[in-house]
């Protein structure tokens, strides 16, 4: 495949980019002891402004297993921007650092460390975008459907970075992806566009309601939290107006939709029910070990 400069947003690839980002992370997956060495000597910056389990471990484990190096920065030892300026963080991370992997409140700061470092940069996590898990996410339903210009997917709750990357991938790919969101909370209007021209190449159906009834037939339901890091509604208004956006084992059998999606964290009686998020047919956990598979696919690629 074409080797990768940068990952700050998913528009940034073409279907076959993208396509062969997944194949290759099949391929990674299925044999690992082949990539031993694709990252030798290679020393990777894991830089997080907020909190992270799966993101910060999967890229921790996946770098060792490419026989990288990885260095954990949290903001205890100098926020960037407080101590010094993005661009001074970015550009003496480069002289050590082969690679930074950043979660970062503002995506503009992404392209600052991208400008400062000269080196590629690969978001974990923005307020507009979390790529690393939509990879993550086409993978999963790549095993389990194949052509995944044949799935359908709904996306219920907040039109947040996680939907809008989910929205990006669906629109490369020639997915159906239907967003229910509430009013008020629907996805970021630049994104949506970018997103519609992306389908219109592609031939994907996207749409957006605001009726979990627009979720029938859809081949998974994916949520994620009502209120994503950083973000500043206020809790107890959120928790009423997304209380009829809850994925619950009724939702599920009256929609008659086969698998359960989630990014974790869950916050359990809230936007699904443990019985949903625990049951045979939750893909949750395939969807956090395939971080590990589809970043290191991200990492080998911009090596190879
Ligand atoms: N899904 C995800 O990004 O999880 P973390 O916030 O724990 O990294
Ligand atoms: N939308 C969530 C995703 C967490 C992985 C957030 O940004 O907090």
């Amino acid at each position: 495949m074409s080797k990768l400069s940068q990952l700050l947003c998913l528009a940034e690839l073409d279907q076959k980019q993208l396509s062969d980002l997944l194949e290759l992370a099949l391929q990674i997956k299925q044999k690992p002891e082949q990539y031993g060495s694709a990252l030798k000597g290679k020393s990777i910056a894991l830089l997080f402004e907020k909190p992270s389990l799966r993101t910060r471990v999967s890229f921790d484990v996946g770098i060792n297993k490419l026989g990288g190096h990885s260095v954990y920065l949290d903001q205890q030892n100098g926020a960037m921007g407080v101590r010094e300026s993005v661009e001074d963080f970015g550009s003496n991370l480069a002289c050590w650092c082969d690679a930074i992997v950043a979660r970062v409140y503002s995506q503009k700061t992404l392209v600052q460390l991208a400008q400062s470092s000269k080196k590629p940069v690969i978001n974990a996590l923005s307020d507009l975008y979390h790529p690393c898990q939509a990879l993550a996410d086409l993978l999963t339903l790549k095993e389990h459907y194949g052509d995944l210009s044949k799935v359908h997917l709904a996306f219920v709750g907040d039109g947040n970075n996680v939907c809008h990357s989910l929205m990006l991938g669906a629109a490369i790919l020639g997915m159906t992806l239907t967003v229910v969101t509430p009013q008020g909370f629907g996805p970021d209007a630049h994104v949506l566009l970018k997103a519609q021209v992306m389908a219109e190449k592609s031939g994907a159906k996207l749409t957006l309601s605001q009726h979990v009834s627009a979720a029938a037939g859809a081949d998974a339901i994916y949520t994620d939290t009502w209120l994503s890091m950083g973000a500043k509604a206020d809790p107890k208004q959120v928790e009423n107006l997304f209380a009829p956006y809850q994925i619950n084992t009724a939702v599920m059998q009256r929609l008659a939709v086969k698998h359960f999606m989630h990014c974790l964290p869950a916050h359990r009686g809230q936007e699904v029910t443990s019985e949903v998020l625990d049951s045979d047919n939750s893909l949750v956990l395939q969807q956090a070990e395939n971080r590990m598979h589809a970043q290191n696919a991200v990492l080998v690629s911009l090596f190879s």
